[in-house]
């Protein structure tokens, strides 16, 4: 049973997210979809909502399955004993913060290997931040994200707009 973990703030989900979580899906037999609950950032999604969102999201794909964790990543994965880690890579500008981390977590559990997967060119422009910003100034997101997530942006702007 190899079993891999996709782990992320994923506030929100995007289709970049989600084009790395079908293609990984194939190839190991379980996906954990893990989300980071981190005290030190101020989400736009609470992690509740970010959970609907991505469970909704990956619905299609039965061996994926979708978690909240808290500290560390690697005790996280050997906790759910998952051996590989999966990143997505979109640019050159995403190499040095991408192999830091997996250096760090190597020193930390070397028994874990991190693989990057190469986004697919389409979603190499996007990430959850501009998302945010394209939705919150009424800008249209549809390609960008699930339904689920264009619906909940909308959501949570027109609260915000009053
Ligand atoms: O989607 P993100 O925000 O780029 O994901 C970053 C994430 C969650 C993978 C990373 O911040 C993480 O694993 N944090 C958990 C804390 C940890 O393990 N830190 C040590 C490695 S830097």
């Amino acid at each position: 049973m190899l079993r891999a973990m996709y782990p992320g703030s994923f506030d929100p989900i995007t289709n970049g997210h989600l084009d790395i979580i079908g293609r990984a899906s194939t190839m190991f037999d379980q996906l954990i979809v893990a989300i980071l609950r981190n005290p030190n950032k101020s989400p736009l999604f609470t992690v509740e909502e970010r959970r609907e969102m991505l469970c909704q999201s990956v619905a299609e794909w039965p061996n994926v399955q979708v978690e909240v964790f808290h500290g560390l990543l690697v005790n996280f994965a050997r906790e759910k004993e998952c051996r590989i880690v999966v990143r997505g890579l979109r640019a050159i500008s995403d190499y040095e913060y991408e192999t830091q981390i997996a250096l760090i977590n190597r020193k930390l559990a070397p028994e874990i290997e991190t693989i990057f997967l190469t986004t697919s060119a389409q979603f190499s422009y996007l990430n959850s931040t501009v998302v945010k910003e394209i939705a919150q100034f009424g800008g249209c997101v549809r390609e960008l994200v699930p339904p689920i997530v264009e619906k909940k942006l909308k959501e949570k702007f027109k609260k915000e707009r009053g």
